[in-house]
């Protein structure tokens, strides 16, 4: 790494990019939200949507953030401004978002943090639900985590984000891998799987599951909110950017994958221990790790002393390197309009958001999470995908960007198929399934 590096707001090298963008794509996305929408998605039945989603949104948008992000090197707004002045309001809209999105984030990051300590003598007790309802929904520990973020994000890029998704990357891959392989070998293990991919096929026919599964793969791979468009500004004149999307992917994806064969082991044993109904024990995100996990450390005996920290530890990193990539694009957004220093910004929206995160760590704060999940999801950033498809292919001159990724490109070329998912395909597909999808709301 040469000294210019360190001191520019460019990363260090192109591991550090690739690992940033892992770090921002691995989070509680694939931890606590894949699992439950593979199971309540048609089980097996949903990797056709989902294949689907990942070859024609993931991939292909993933590049054009990509692409946008290097040829402009700037904010996202400031990029869109350069379009056309009419496009810098919706520049605003998306790192706002995503701004607003790490508030809510922060706060479960909060509850892991106690579950980190409570792992080490499972002080949730026996009535695991009780004791979030009652405990947890009320208690506030984002303080902490802001610190963290602040102290990584203000400084220099390399020095600080670079550095630390190095570490933690890497850290939580191998801790996952070991839990998921012991979670393999529990007894009642297969029961969990069968269940998880039990294929019920006539979903396909329903909108809502295309939808479910873009949505899925929008915000596992972090993409439509311009934070991989943000952190691939930062990239240097010899980042292969192609081959780093394809590499951020399927590490991506295979970390959900395996998570949720994790995730569904742990319960088949439980329900077999237990003889509880599999269904039972199945929920969504905070009901997941916060509840049904802990009910399973406690029966699992002395080993549950090691795989307990070690879990809500691998799932604390996941949830930090992801909160980090979402107050970076708005903060490098202020830092362009303004021009204000990293440390000023960071400083400023970093005070800022910690006062709103102490206001949502409340019990409305979980409930309005659900909301959020689902429709600024599934329904506002997804349309915005297809708008920026808009924008970057037909409002800008994508040819010439597609020149400069292919020359960079060690492994696919870009052709007259990118430009047709981006410019038509991923339109069309995004405003059926969405149309379709509030068709279905309103008729049922
Ligand atoms: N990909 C993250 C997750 O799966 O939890 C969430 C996320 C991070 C979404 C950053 C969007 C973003 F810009």
């Amino acid at each position: 790494m040469t000294e210019k590096n360190l001191n520019s707001n460019e990363w260090g090298n192109n591991l550090s990019f690739i690992l940033a963008m892992i770090g921002s794509a691995v989070g509680l996305g694939n931890i606590w939200r894949f699992p439950y929408v593979l199971y309540s998605c048609g089980g097996g039945a949903f990797y056709i949507p989902y294949f689907v989603a990942v070859l024609t949104l993931g991939i292909p948008f993933l590049i054009l953030e990509y692409g946008m992000g290097y040829n402009f090197k700037a904010s996202f707004p400031k990029g869109l401004r350069t379009i056309n002045k009419k496009y810098e309001f919706m520049g605003w809209i998306l790192p706002l978002s995503i701004f607003g999105v790490s508030i809510y984030y922060c706060v479960i990051i909060g509850w892991i943090v106690i579950y980190v300590v409570l792992s080490f003598y499972k002080g949730w007790g026996d009535n695991t639900d009780k004791f979030f309802d009652q405990t947890i929904l009320q208690s506030s520990t984002t303080g902490t985590n802001w610190f963290i973020v602040w102290f990584v994000s203000h400084k220099q890029l390399e020095k600080g984000i670079g550095r630390f998704n190095k570490i933690l990357v890497p850290s939580l891959f191998v801790i996952m891998f070991f839990i998921v392989i012991y979670s393999l070998t529990l007894d009642g293990a297969s029961i969990g799987l069968k269940i998880l991919f039990k294929p019920d096929w006539s979903l396909l026919k329903s909108f809502s599951i295309w939808t479910s599964a873009y949505g899925q793969v929008l915000f596992s791979l972090s993409l439509g909110y311009s934070e991989a468009y943000t952190y691939a500004g930062y990239t240097g004149r010899d980042t292969d950017l192609v081959t780093s999307a394809i590499i951020t992917t399927i590490a991506n994806c295979g970390f959900e994958n395996f998570c949720a064969l994790g995730v569904f082991s742990v319960l088949g044993h439980m329900s077999k221990v237990k003889s509880t109904a599999i269904t039972k024990l199945v929920s969504q995100g905070t009901g997941l790790v916060f509840i049904a996990y802990p009910a399973v450390l406690n029966i699992l005996g002395k080993l549950a002393y090691v795989i307990g920290p070690a879990f809500f530890l691998s799932v604390l990193f996941a949830g930090l390197t992801s909160m980090l990539s979402m107050i970076e694009p708005f903060s490098f957004s202020i830092q362009n309009k303004f021009t204000w220093s990293r440390k000023k910004t960071a400083t400023i929206e970093i005070i800022f958001g910690a006062i709103c995160s102490m206001l949502f760590a409340t019990g409305y704060g979980n409930e309005l999470l659900g909301h959020v999940d689902n429709y600024i999801n599934n329904v506002l950033v997804l349309f915005s995908i297809a708008i920026e498809c808009y924008i970057f292919s037909w409002a800008f001159d994508i040819k010439r960007a597609m020149r400069t990724l292919n020359d960079r490109s060690k492994s696919i070329k870009l052709g007259w198929w990118w430009l047709a998912i981006i410019r038509v395909i991923l339109p069309i597909i995004i405003i059926v399934i969405w149309f379709g999808t509030l068709y279905e709301m309103f008729s049922n």
